[in-house]
């Protein structure tokens, strides 16, 4: 498996443990929503939760401090460190190539690696990954970003590529996936999970927040703001056509208990768009 030094470099000059956690209220919304999804669909703690790309361990902090066994893996040493010396059982790895055994945790987290597998193939993997650690009835969610939602940043030079194409591809750093909702679900079936939703984490006010950003020089927007965000976002998960005004999108699937079961397709997946 390649080794991922644009990744190393990348994380290596950002503050990603301060990326939620830090006051700007974008962050605030993109932890209280993952928290409100997720805490919606794993089973009842204690159980084991790996976290695929789990960075610093935002997510696996709250995870274990309400009862969860995590353990993170990720590419970069850094995050890797930064989990650990939080007390977090963490260790170096890829989602394409686990070394974790067959059914051995009862949810699955990839929230990030799929935003950094710009190829079909390395995505597949890290699908099929999930699937095979995750025990039958067990939870898998991954996150994305949304190639459409960008098209709402007023701003954003590459708006239209990335909703072309999918990709950002930066000359200084690692080029960043987006994917379309409706692939989103498609992959997640392809692996042979079932039981597939599509949230918008962020919902339709990211792109407001970002603005009121620029406008403001401020990132931690006030309460107001952040209430009518988190407002928008809750309400837009009652409206599956909406999802697609999120950049953050969060997928939580189901492997079957049977390799027989039934595996329901979501309103909002790829048989009722096409
Ligand atoms: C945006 S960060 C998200 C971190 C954390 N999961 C969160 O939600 O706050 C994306 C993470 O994915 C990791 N990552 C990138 N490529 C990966 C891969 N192929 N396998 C596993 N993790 C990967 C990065 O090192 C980084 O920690």
């Amino acid at each position: 498996m390649a080794l991922l030094p644009d990744i190393t470099a990348f994380y290596g000059a950002g503050d990603e443990a301060g990326r939620l956690t830090s006051g700007r209220t974008i962050g605030t919304v993109e932890l209280v929503r993952t928290q409100e999804i997720l805490r919606a669909h794993l089973p009842p703690s204690p159980a084991s939760v790996l976290d695929v790309g789990g960075g610093p361990g935002v997510h696996a902090r709250w995870l274990a401090d309400s009862g969860y066994e995590v353990l993170v893996v990720d590419p970069v040493d850094k995050h890797v460190g930064q989990a650990r010396n939080q007390g977090l059982a963490a260790c170096l790895g890829d989602s394409r190539e686990l070394v974790q055994g067959d059914v051995s945790f009862d949810a699955v987290l990839m929230l990030g690696p799929l935003y950094h597998l710009p190829d079909s193939t390395g995505r597949a993997r890290a699908w099929r990954e999930a699937h095979r650690v995750v025990k039958p009835g067990g939870l898998v969610a991954a996150a994305a970003l949304n190639r459409y939602a960008k098209l709402l940043d007023l701003d954003s030079p590459h708006a239209l590529d990335i909703a072309t194409t999918g990709l950002r591809v930066r000359p200084d750093g690692p080029t960043t996936y987006y994917h379309d909702p409706s692939d989103l679900c498609a992959e997640a079936w392809q692996a042979g999970l079932g039981d597939l939703a599509v949230y918008g984490v962020h919902g339709p006010a990211f792109e407001a927040l970002r603005a009121e950003e620029r406008r403001t020089g401020t990132k931690d927007l006030g309460a107001k703001a952040l209430e009518a965000a988190l407002a928008a976002a809750r309400f837009a998960d009652g409206h599956p056509e909406l999802v697609v005004s999120s950049l953050h999108l969060l997928a939580v699937a189901r492997r079957p208990r049977t390799p027989e079961a039934s595996r329901l397709l979501p309103a909002n997946g790829p048989e009722s768009r096409r």
